[in-house]
């Protein structure tokens, strides 16, 4: 059997595992992974055909689905915008936290279950958040402030879903939203299949996949705008352009926007919210001379990937023009990967780009934003596996007088 083909950044199989003749991942739509290569070698067509018939198939859902989600992120974000008044100061992490986690809970649980939502949820998320320290690598459970805060935290949000789901079944609704299907899901017995606890571990971990990765993206994105006014200027005139005939955010937020995605893309490589991506070797695998042993763990770092200078030069400077045609260095397999890389990449990339896309188009169109502290003040605060903006993190803004300039 010959080796599998080497492409730059992966890792050739052990050549036990090779003889073995392990079928390659199969695919669900978009382009063949790498693990693809030895079924494009072997049965092209096929394998093209499969693609598009899947991939299709995935676009007209995907579409749909997602013009709903830029509807709500976009009305959602007007209603932030309304408590904001004609000018102020924020703190970034606070507003966007808040706005994130009114988005993710509308998009991925329900319209109803947001109406539900009071404050007291954003600082129960906020506590689970900092719980997030790497020492439950090693033991979870320790008598730590921050797990004690965690686990209280956790009960108390089993308190609050008790009370939303105690509402539903005294006044069931019209419309079933994610927890009303998962409360009639029934045992052979009759009993209910999953318990409130249960619920309550399956919304904290898809919120959490998706709530601080975003806000905090949000964040840095609009932070290094306002750090360079340039390219600021250059996003806000594209946003002025494009939405002066007055179409809808959530039309215009499926498509493209280049200089917008590019000061997305820029925040991301910068600062990738998730620094460390770690796996643990099932089998012995080789690596040029190295072998790693079953039972290791490894790890990637985001944030050291996303500046290397031999993908990215200069890579320090923040520079909008690297995503353009002709450079694209996003486009360098295995390089640029605030979204992970291979099987295990975030599967809401998508959803996470429409949804920025669509927030700064709603918010950069109305008020106009300046930092509210040295520019060098911002940074990350690593002492939690979840990094998050150091706070304070404050910007003023301003409502734009009609048809002005930033
Ligand atoms: C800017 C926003 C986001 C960033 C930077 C981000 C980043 C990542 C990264 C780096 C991974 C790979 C983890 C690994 O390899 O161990 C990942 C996985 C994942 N992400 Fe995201 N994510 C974002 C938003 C979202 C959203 C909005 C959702 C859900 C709607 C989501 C759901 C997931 C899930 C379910 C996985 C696990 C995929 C798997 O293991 O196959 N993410 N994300």
């Amino acid at each position: 059997m010959s080796a599998a083909p080497e492409v730059p950044g992966t890792v050739a199989p052990a050549p036990a595992a090779a003889q073995r003749g392990k079928a390659p991942p199969r695919l669900r739509g978009e382009w063949p992974l790498v693990g693809h290569l030895q079924e494009l070698r072997r049965r092209p067509l096929e394998l093209f055909a499969r693609v598009r018939r899947q991939g299709l198939r995935n676009q007209s859902l995907r579409d749909s689905f997602m013009r709903g989600h830029a509807e709500v992120i976009a009305a959602e974000t007007q209603r932030m915008m309304a408590k904001l008044g004609d000018e102020g100061a924020v703190d970034l992490l606070d507003f966007f936290s808040e706005l994130t986690l009114y988005t993710s809970s509308a998009c991925l649980v329900g319209k109803g279950f947001r109406e539900e939502l009071t404050p007291e949820y954003f600082r129960v998320f906020y506590e689970l958040e900092k719980g997030t320290d790497a020492i439950a690598y090693v033991n979870p459970y320790l008598p730590l402030p921050a797990f004690r805060q965690r686990d209280r935290a956790r009960r108390r949000l089993v308190e609050l879903l008790s009370g939303v789901f105690a509402r539903r079944a005294s006044a069931p609704r019209e419309k079933r939203e994610l927890f009303d299907v998962l409360l009639s899901l029934r045992q052979p017995d009759g009993s209910a299949r999953f318990s409130v606890d249960q619920i309550t571990g399956m919304f904290i971990s898809m919120m959490f996949a998706g709530h601080h990765t975003t806000s905090g993206t949000a964040a840095w994105t609009l932070i290094e705008l306002l750090r360079h006014p340039d390219a600021g200027a250059r996003v806000v005139a594209e946003l002025d352009a494009l939405y002066a005939d007055g179409r809808e955010v959530s039309y215009q937020a499926l498509r493209e926007i280049p200089q917008l995605e590019s000061a997305i893309k820029e925040a991301l490589r910068l600062h990738p919210p998730l620094i460390l991506l770690m796996r643990k070797v099932m089998s012995d695998f080789h690596y040029k001379e190295w072998t790693v042993p079953a039972g290791k763990l490894v790890a990637v770092s985001p944030a050291i990937s996303n500046r290397m200078p031999e993908c990215f030069p200069d890579p320090d400077r923040y520079d909008l023009d690297r995503y353009a045609e002709g450079r694209e260095e996003d486009a360098r397999l295995f390089a640029w990967i605030p979204f992970g890389a291979g099987r295990h990449r975030c599967v809401g990339a998508a959803f996470a780009m429409m949804q920025l896309k669509a927030i700064f188009s709603t918010l950069l169109r109305d008020y106009a934003f300046e930092l509210a502290q040295p520019a060098e003040s911002y940074r990350n605060d690593h002492s939690k596996m979840v990094v998050q903006l150091a706070q304070p993190c404050r910007a003023r803004y301003r409502r734009r007088a009609a048809a002005a300039s930033p």
